[in-house]
């Protein structure tokens, strides 16, 4: 697959095939993203690989947490507490989009609670990626997080896999590293879905919308 290809046609998969992904390709993936840049060669990815039983058992304590009422508590603040002009608007689209593609109503709030809630499911793939870096180091290493994970995201379409990146996974951080056996000083970022797509699941047939070049790219002189 040529990169201009692999680039343009990743999407976020939420819905996945009831087939497993051989270990050596996952090995193979990362073993294709750990040539991906990052300032002084720091390399400040580690990654963890739940999947079978230990996904499953970590999924049910994600969910049994989200239903004790317990509030999110991640590592970092992903989002801004308040949303401005033009982010809000997208954001909201976003969601309507989604829901559109799920054919969830605007007014069906369980419906909508059992999508989020499916998050926790990994959305059914039988892999997900957990990656951190370690707390010590500095806003830029969270580039080189960024570049890593895209080029995770990137090698897998090579193998005909999809995946979604999932910063809800890591709303508990404490279920993670237990489950993972990360350590304190490890610092949760995301969990990143994989497997191979469904094809037919209308969720995984919408794409999302992007802005022209021209309105984010200022020409100079
Ligand atoms: C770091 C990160 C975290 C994300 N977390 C979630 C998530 O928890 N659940 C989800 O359904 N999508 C999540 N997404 C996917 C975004 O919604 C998606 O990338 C965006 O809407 C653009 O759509 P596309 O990936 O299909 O191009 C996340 C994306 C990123 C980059």
């Amino acid at each position: 697959m040529n990169v201009l290809e692999a680039i343009e046609g990743r999407i976020s998969t939420r819905a996945y095939l009831d087939k497993p992904v051989a270990d050596e390709t996952v090995r193979r993936i990362l073993d294709v993203a750990r040539w991906s840049p990052s300032g002084v060669n720091t390399q400040p990815w580690k990654v963890a690989v739940v999947k079978g039983e230990a996904l499953a058992r970590l999924s049910q304590a994600l969910l049994a947490r989200q239903a004790e009422g317990a509030r999110p508590a991640p590592d970092y603040q992903y989002y801004p507490g308040e949303w401005v002009a033009p982010y809000k608007e997208r954001r909201f689209q976003c969601g309507m989009d989604l829901y559109k593609a799920l054919g969830i109503g605007r007014e069906d709030r369980e419906k909508r609670l059992e999508a989020a809630l499916n998050n926790y499911r990994f959305f059914g793939a039988p892999v997900s990626l957990f990656f951190f870096m370690d707390k010590s180091l500095g806003q830029g290493s969270w580039l080189d997080m960024g570049m890593f994970i895209q080029s995770v995201m990137l090698a897998a379409r090579e193998f005909g896999l999809g995946s979604c990146p999932q910063a809800s996974t890591a709303d508990y951080p404490d279920l993670v590293r237990e489950a993972t056996g990360m350590s304190d000083d490890q610092l949760l970022l995301c969990g990143l879905a994989l497997g191979y797509p469904d094809p037919e699941h209308p969720v995984n047939r919408y794409r999302t919308r992007r802005e022209n070049v021209g309105n984010f790219t200022v020409w100079v002189e």
